[in-house]
């Protein structure tokens, strides 16, 4: 029975070196036992050594399992690496088996990435780093208790964002140290070791005076994110010692306007992994087309020319989605202006849709390539730029409120969902989302890069038919209005 010893929480190589020699020597997931360095002593870690590598069987899996599996494996779950290993297990025979989502072991591990997902919004949102040292010899440090081992998963965003700053990140299972060239991970820390000092305290303290006091003049509950938290984690902000006194005065200001809108912590964890945020419609599209320029959400704001928002009238009827600007649309700052544009445009208007009718947006709205000589390679962009801009997808549908989004590709599909979603399952058929409906079909460019003639035409006429179904349903609530 071998015993599996993985350097630390958070081993994914160790653990997918270990699955597949494990897979390839056909030991059942019962037959394994799972641990992590430090708890496992007591084991011996000959575990998977012992058994034969097969350096010529190859053992594929799916990208969207490999991503999956990422994400769970930073779940705190003590059998997270178990529950893995049997998913793989039984991918072997059932290639379609991420699909079935009300399989038991597909369910939890998509629970457990949502989970995982959150904690790492929640840090990203949440973390408040505290000034020690002083000029020249300035550090910031921040404490942070995650739900899940996603430290190292959460502290790029951070190093991106405050690439000036040397900083720490402290918590209980590890700390993150960025010295303005490379992150390192060191062990956890207690709270009490946690310096207190911070000459930016009187600042947030201000800030948030301000937001509580009616008088001040910048008063607005509704800039007050912590009213939209669970009060579990108010205590990890530094205005945490000032929050429940200026609340108490601003309830008895306002008769207790906002005290209802509070959310305790077992709702939100009910709500989805990334819950849709249906603002009201008082953003116009310019306005957020301007704040969006400043977007800095992820890091590929840092190498694109410009932030390529979303394009057409604000009371389109249909709203179309699509991956994120190309070379083309991140010179001229407007969407599908390029190759698939083209093969857009010639589509839609096939479809009997007229392009001036419709707003035209992507999911990432900033270039992401890597250069190759004078060429600017386009690169797939990944899960975390997706979450990070899906803000303004959110905001950009509460304006347009149109009555169909349609999703081209995987990409569009993933944002507009809140989660993976496979096209070729959903394509072509009108589903309810969170009070819209939504069109799934490919993206024009997956139709530029077939190489085969006859299969063009074929798919180029699968993608006209769907586009179809957008223009009839327009046709049919014109009808009616
Ligand atoms: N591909 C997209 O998804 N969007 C664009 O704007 C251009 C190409």
């Amino acid at each position: 029975m071998p015993i599996i010893m993985l350097d630390n929480d958070t081993d994914f190589d160790g653990w997918r070196k270990a699955a597949r020699r494990l897979a390839l020597n056909d030991v059942t997931p019962s037959d394994v036992t799972w641990t992590v360095r430090n708890e496992a002593e007591l084991f011996s870690a000959e575990g998977v050594n012992a058994l034969p590598d097969a350096p010529h069987a190859t053992f594929n899996v799916s990208a969207i399992f490999v991503e999956l599996a990422k994400a769970a494996i930073l779940h705190r779950k003590d059998d997270r690496f178990a529950l893995l290993y049997r998913l793989l297990w039984r991918l072997r025979s059932h290639h379609d088996l991420l699909s079935a989502t009300t399989d038991p072991d597909v369910a939890e591990v998509n629970a457990m990435a949502r989970a995982v997902y959150r904690d790492i919004d929640r840090i990203h949102a949440q973390l408040r780093f505290r000034e020690i040292g002083r000029e020249q010899k300035a550090h910031y440090v921040a404490w942070f208790e995650p739900e899940h081992h996603i430290v190292e998963a959460a502290a790029p965003f951070f190093a991106s964002r405050f690439a000036d700053m040397p900083w720490s990140i402290l918590t209980p299972d590890v700390s993150a140290h960025w010295d303005g060239h490379a992150i390192s991970i060191t062990s956890g820390v207690d709270k009490s070791e946690v310096p207190t000092e911070d000459r930016l305290e009187d600042t947030w303290r201000r800030h948030y005076s301000g937001i509580f006091n009616p008088d001040s003049g910048i008063f607005n509950p509704a800039r007050l994110k912590l009213m939209e938290m669970p009060q579990a984690y108010w205590r990890n902000l530094p205005e945490d010692s000032i929050i429940k006194p200026l609340l108490e005065d601003a309830m008895r200001m306002t008769g207790g306007a906002f005290a209802n809108k509070t959310v305790e912590p077992r709702k939100l964890e009910r709500q989805q992994d990334t819950p849709m945020v249906r603002r009201d419609a008082h953003d116009t599209i310019a306005a957020l087309r301007e704040e969006a320029a400043d977007c800095r959400a992820c890091p590929l704001w840092k190498d694109a020319t410009q932030i390529v928002f979303g394009e057409g009238p604000q009371t389109a009827s249909i709203m179309l989605v699509g991956e994120q600007p190309g070379d083309k649309e991140d010179l001229a700052g407007k969407p599908f202006v390029g190759p698939a544009g083209e093969m857009l445009n010639r589509a839609l208007e096939e479809a009997g849709i007229a392009r001036t009718k419709v707003y035209v947006t992507n999911a990432v709205k900033h270039f992401k390539f890597v250069p190759r000589g004078k060429i600017r390679l386009h690169q797939k962009p990944a899960t975390p730029e997706i979450r990070a801009c899906r803000q303004w997808y959110e905001r950009e549908l509460a304006a347009i409120q149109p009555e169909l989004v349609v999703a081209l590709g995987a990409t569009a599909a993933q944002s507009v969902f809140g989660k993976i979603t496979p096209v070729n399952k959903n394509r072509g058929r009108l589903i309810e989302h969170d009070g819209t409906k939504v069109l799934v079909t490919v993206h024009p460019s997956y139709l530029l890069r077939l190489p085969d003639e006859d299969a063009k035409a074929l798919e180029y006429q699968r993608f006209v038919d769907d586009l179809k179904i957008a223009g009839s349903l327009l046709r049919r609530s014109a009808h009616a209005a």
